[in-house]
């Protein structure tokens, strides 16, 4: 039975999360209450002008499919948004609708990715993005990196790491788990490093409206020939409609075009139609007050964790993640998190999840609840630190 299991799935990782998740579950059922800070999606639902789209294309019945690309009113309306939001204009042809970012990945690798072919890839990283890879036989090449290129990947280590099978580069800014930006100058070098070497870049710009005191930013600014991912998941609030959005270089309009006919046949239509509400002015003033909020969370979370004694080398710009070095406390961050579930009931996310390089030295905490639960959580943190101190 077990050669009729593709081979490519013994590289395919799970999410070593989702078994943490489960435990929390199973804990919860038995009456603890758990902190959640190990998921990655807002704790604010779907905005109201949102929702009252949604809800209205489902009342008037009419929910067939959309063209494969996307409803056109809305890539109008991403196209004014990019130029609104970033001052850089792109043609409604290049945008394609998509179910989240993620099937904005599986277009842009589908187009662009042969067997054998090898990707540049930050570790640590957001792990699904190197799955999607292995998916088309191609090697996720994971560069490690640390603090001192803020965790990401930088127009030196890309031209280091480039050999004849590497294909191009894959970047995430700002980054999951990190929360670090690519500096703008640096961006601007790795899209001239990559264009030297023929290569194509994929940008997952997903976490964009997520910005902490930097300003707004786009690779676009710097090519035309970059594919970008984005999606209403995360700044709009919108994880559960399953909607993003790829723009393509003009060279790939027509094969991407082909592949979401074929793979997805369109983007859910209630999800689009509910989209087209995510830039009014009204939503956008929520989205506004929720991003101010993340940005107090994440200076409290900062502040709390450094007096505990987590060392976190620089702050992040952006997402709602701190990934924090947990080594003066332990040398497996993947037992300290379980352990911190089941003695405190806070959920947070080992480094493992996240990649190879120095992963049992972090812990990815989500700042997806409030001050007040964060505030809880803190104190629980620390009650586990003192046991541990005192050998308890
Ligand atoms: C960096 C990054 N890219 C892509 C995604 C996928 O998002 P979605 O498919 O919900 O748009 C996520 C989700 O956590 C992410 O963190």
């Amino acid at each position: 039975m077990k050669n009729r299991i593709a081979q490519r799935m013994a590289e395919i990782n799970p999410f070593h999360v989702m078994e943490l998740l489960q435990r929390a579950k199973e804990l919860e059922k038995q009456g603890r209450d758990i902190i959640h800070m190990e998921i990655g999606e807002p704790d604010f639902k779907t905005p109201d002008p949102v929702l009252r789209a949604g809800i209205a294309c489902l009342a008037q019945g009419d929910v067939g499919y959309t063209e494969a690309q996307g409803l056109l009113e809305l890539r109008i309306k991403i196209a004014q948004y990019y130029q609104e939001c970033y001052q850089q204009s792109v043609a409604v042809e290049q945008i394609f609708i998509t179910p989240g970012a993620s099937g904005a990945l599986l277009l842009a690798l589908a187009a662009t990715l042969n067997p054998q072919d090898h990707l540049l890839m930050a570790d640590p990283g957001y792990p699904c993005n190197r799955n999607f890879v292995q998916l088309f036989d191609a090697t996720p090449k994971l560069i490690p990196v640390d603090a001192e290129t803020r965790y990401q990947l930088t127009a030196e280590l890309v031209q280091q790491y480039w050999c004849e099978h590497t294909k191009g580069v894959l970047i995430t800014t700002p980054s999951n788990p990190t929360g670090t930006v690519i500096p703008d100058a640096e961006l601007g070098r790795i899209v001239v490093q990559v264009a030297k070497e023929d290569g194509i870049l994929v940008v997952d710009e997903t976490y964009q409206g997520l910005l902490y005191g930097h300003p707004p930013t786009t690779a676009l600014r710097y090519s035309e020939d970059v594919f970008i991912l984005n999606s209403f998941s995360k700044y709009f609030g919108m994880t559960g409609w399953r909607i993003g959005w790829l723009i393509v270089p003009k060279a790939f309009t027509s094969s991407v075009l082909k592949l979401s006919q074929n793979l997805f046949i369109a983007t859910s239509t209630p999800a689009q139609y509910a989209a087209l509400a995510a830039f009014e002015d009204d939503n956008m003033r929520i989205l506004e007050n929720r991003r101010l909020e993340f940005s107090k969370r994440q200076d409290y979370l900062i502040h709390e964790l450094l007096r505990l004694g987590f060392k976190i080398p620089l702050k992040p710009e952006g997402a709602f993640y701190l990934y924090a070095n947990c080594a003066d406390f332990t040398d497996d961050s993947f037992k300290f998190a379980y352990e911190l579930l089941e003695s405190e009931g806070v959920a947070v996310t080992p480094g493992k999840d996240f990649g190879t390089f120095q992963a049992e030295q972090y812990l990815r905490f989500a700042y997806t609840t409030s001050i007040e639960r964060i505030a809880e959580a803190i104190g629980r943190l620390e009650h586990f630190i003192n046991q541990k101190k005192e050998g308890v």
